[in-house]
């Protein structure tokens, strides 16, 4: 059999890579903590389940969905945008759903670049943005997210050349894996904005943990700054602020040029999502939120035992503003993969090797904080014991 050329340019993906040597070590007895995937541990808040359970026992529910989303999805993505941001969407030609936002990422780059342009990713960076690209046969530029730039790329060092072959640019923030955030006052948006305008960029905000911050910080959109529905969408998944990775809903918002594509693409694709979901995922945005505030007061306390543990055994671990992430410089001596395997092999604790994000996350490994505090802490503890044996 032959296979497309498309898929040498795959890599395998990361998390599938690491679920594998987790069943691995599983299978020889090793009791893994896994510190590695950012999939919640704590479940979907009972209130939504139970809408949902009364969605899922109407008929009028069961038939083909349309691409488009249902009225009332729209409606309610576009109060939340309002309230909750300041941005006003219209609801017909400047809302769209999506399966998940890893599902519009991928899709998006298919809707917008051809083989030969070029794609502006982060580095280190949600693995989606380059693996798509790379797979649509467009050439990757990363952009490197450094501690001393605050992790914000530095749009300066894209060639005028390069700018001009460039096509999509992807920012996200809260950031995955860094955990960096956009603090108020920052220019970086209105930056981006110009950059896009100045070589017809569209831009793609990935808004997947803007819900998910700490210490009273609050995530502003991207789609807030002035100019930026011009030149780009935004990406919201009910994912993470909701405990819901298993259900696959999010949608996008933004710039109806790029989204008009990206929807008759997934026409052809897929059939829309379960109405059932949509219909509970608008009762979600209308609120309460009391849940995510719940959620977000165990995810501090998990933050700040696994910091002040983290410290205690001489790695240098930042605390986060926002995310579900902590992003840690490796102690001297290792290298990314070398320190994951290193407390894989003699802690059974499975992080995540930072160059798995991109080159420039080399020298980091991300933690997840989605398991609960006692294995945070018995994993610390492992890590302690194998690094002073
Ligand atoms: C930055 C970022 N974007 C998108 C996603 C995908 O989220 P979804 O479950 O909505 O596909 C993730 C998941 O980890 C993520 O970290």
């Amino acid at each position: 059999m032959r296979f497309s050329s498309r898929m040498d340019h795959l890599p395998p993906y990361l998390f599938a890579e690491i679920e594998r040597k987790i069943a691995e070590k599983r299978r020889q007895g090793v009791d893994v903590i896994s510190l590695g995937m950012g999939d919640p541990d704590l479940p979907t808040p009972g209130y939504i389940v139970e809408e949902m359970q009364r969605q899922l026992a109407n008929p009028a529910n069961h038939r083909y969905p349309s691409n488009a989303g249902i009225h009332e999805f729209g409606q309610a993505a576009a109060r939340f945008y309002r309230r909750r941001f300041g941005v006003d969407i219209d609801p017909e030609a400047e809302f769209f759903p999506l399966l998940g936002s890893k599902e519009g990422l991928a899709h998006l780059c298919w809707s917008t670049l051809d083989a030969g342009d070029l794609s502006l990713v982060p580095d280190p960076g949600y693995p989606v943005y380059a693996g798509s690209s790379l797979l649509v046969g467009a050439d990757v530029k990363y952009l490197p997210l450094r501690p001393e730039n605050r992790f914000l790329p530095d749009l300066e060092s894209v060639t005028p050349e390069e700018g001009r072959r460039a096509k999509l640019l992807f920012i996200s923030y809260p950031n995955n894996p860094t955990a960096a955030v956009v603090e108020e006052g920052d220019d970086f948006y209105a930056r981006v904005v110009d950059f896009a305008k100045r070589y017809d960029v569209a831009v793609v905000s990935d808004n997947a943990y803007s819900e998910l911050t700490f210490d009273g910080y609050v995530a502003p959109s991207f789609l807030a700054t002035p100019g930026a529905k011009d030149v780009g969408v935004e990406f919201f998944s009910f994912s993470k602020p909701f405990n819901m990775t298993g259900w696959r809903v999010g949608f996008g918002v933004g710039n109806r040029q790029i989204l008009e594509p990206l929807w008759r693409l997934k026409t052809n694709l897929d059939s829309g999502m379960f109405e059932a979901i949509q219909r509970t995922a608008a009762f979600i945005l209308d609120g309460p939120w009391d849940a995510v505030q719940e959620q977000m007061a165990i995810y501090t306390r998990r933050r700040d035992v696994l910091v002040e543990a983290l410290r205690s055994i001489g790695l240098d671990a930042p605390s986060p503003k926002g995310t579900i992430y902590l992003w840690v410089p490796v102690p001297q001596g290792y290298t990314s993969t070398s320190f994951a395997e290193h407390v894989l092999d003699r802690a059974g604790v499975v992080v995540t090797p930072g160059n798995g994000y991109g080159p420039a996350g080399e020298g980091f490994i991300r933690i997840s904080l989605t398991v609960p505090d006692d294995r945070i802490q018995e994993a610390v503890d492992r890590i302690e014991h194998s690094l002073s044996v």
